[in-house]
């Protein structure tokens, strides 16, 4: 890679600013990360919910359905299923303009809805168009199941099913093995999560940002439906989305609350044996990314901000309790740096994570144990990019 970073933020369509970041992390293997990040993971996860079915049934369920799927070789409650691609994507003349979020879906096959359309017009119903992005990138392909009005005025329904996409992944949300409970998708590290809370059946548990309940629910299932589980999220409709799991799920143990989690009631004072702290980050490690608007700024107010739940942990949490903090983003700042202020601030320290196939964290001067910190790359591990910590309070 030159150092020409403005020719270098067009080529990949990343921000200078965050390509300033990885360069001064990561040097020449910037363009490795950001390629990697561009792309899907090899395989996809999704998490067995072994309170209705075992992995093995998921597989045999899979196989049926000629969908060639396997047991993760480190855990046997995940099985990845390989995403094929990267696919030619048609040209047609009417084309449909769409957000980031949706194109990044629309990437690996999902259908569009009504919602993620910006532009479209003289579109009619069974029309043949191709998806692009506001950049004019070509993502997919299909036919319209509305006219182009219908697209824009509509809050939901089907807009366009997706015919041919760059990449190809078993349409998980739509199948039955999803509906009936059985799976949740959630990537590699996500899951490792909830395993190294180590939640036992006994135990209160705080999620201090909940939704859409990936987690949440994975510490319920890893309590066999036992003890209690609180999970707070600022998202009303995200806060649907976690119900909706609940009930999908069959999770007993755990109670959803609409609220602020940096300013709990007295009543949760000193009385979480875990916390899990999943804050808002900069997602830099979220795969596959057309393009990345962040900037040096809004880390910097993302730290601020996940400074606050840090800060409010050490109000919610026993002596001797214990926190996973983790984000999906690659920033020192958002990761090693925020551990550093809590050690710094508070009678706590990082401890071992039972579960590691990562790499250690980043070395920060004056932080101990930073070794026992867990990165995940994209580049080296086929997964996103991800930070798991996890530290004893003494207070
Ligand atoms: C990274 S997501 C959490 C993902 C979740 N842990 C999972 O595994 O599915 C961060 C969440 O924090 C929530 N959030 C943001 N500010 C919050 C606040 N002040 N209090 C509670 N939740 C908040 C957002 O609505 C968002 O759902």
């Amino acid at each position: 890679m030159c150092k020409d970073f403005q020719n270098f933020s067009k080529k990949y369509q990343f921000s200078q600013d965050v390509i300033n970041l990885f360069w001064e992390k990561y040097g020449e293997r910037t363009e490795k990360i950001i390629q990697a990040l561009k792309q899907p993971s090899k395989n996809y996860a999704i998490r067995v919910n072994t309170l209705k079915v075992t992995s093995e049934k998921v597989i045999e369920i899979l196989q049926e359905m000629n969908i060639q799927a396997e047991i993760h070789p480190e855990l046997d409650e995940v099985v990845l299923l390989p995403v094929k691609g990267p696919f030619s994507v048609p040209e047609y003349e009417k084309k449909v303009v769409v957000d980031k979020f949706t194109a990044e879906s629309l990437i690996q096959g999902a259908d569009l809805f009504a919602p993620g359309v910006l532009r479209a017009s003289k579109i009619r119903l069974g029309d043949m168009v191709t998806i692009i992005d506001k950049t004019g990138e070509c993502i997919a392909a299909g036919k319209a199941m509305m006219t182009a009005r219908e697209m824009l005025q509509l809050k939901k329904g089907l807009a366009v099913k997706i015919l041919y996409s760059r990449y190809k992944i078993f349409s998980i949300r739509e199948s039955q093995l999803f509906k009936k409970g059985y799976i949740f998708d959630q990537s590699f590290p996500s899951i490792l999560v909830s395993k190294i809370l180590d939640p036992q059946p006994y135990e209160f548990v705080l999620d201090l940002c909940a939704a859409p309940g990936g987690k949440a629910t994975h510490i319920a299932q890893i309590m066999r439906n036992k003890g209690c589980i609180i999970a707070i999220d600022r998202s009303k409709p995200r806060i649907k989305r976690i119900k909706e799991h609940i009930l999908r799920l069959g999770i007993k143990n755990l109670q959803v609350f609409h609220g602020d989690s940096r300013n709990l009631p007295e009543k949760y004072h000193h009385c979480a044996d875990k916390i899990l702290l999943d804050p808002p980050c900069s997602a830099l490690g979220v795969r596959p990314k057309l393009q990345v608007f962040t900037t040096k700024r809004d880390i910097i107010n993302l730290v601020r901000y996940q400074r606050q739940f840090l800060e409010a942990v050490a109000n919610y949490i026993k002596p001797n309790g214990i926190l996973v903090y983790c984000t999906c983003t690659l920033t020192t700042e958002e990761n090693e740096e925020n551990i550093k202020f809590l050690v710094d601030n508070f009678n706590c320290e990082i401890i071992e994570q039972s579960f590691f196939y990562g790499y250690p964290g980043e070395k920060i001067e004056n932080l101990p144990n930073w070794q026992k910190l867990q990165r995940f790359y994209p580049d080296i591990h086929d997964t996103p990019g991800y930070f798991i910590a996890k530290l004893r309070f003494r207070l």
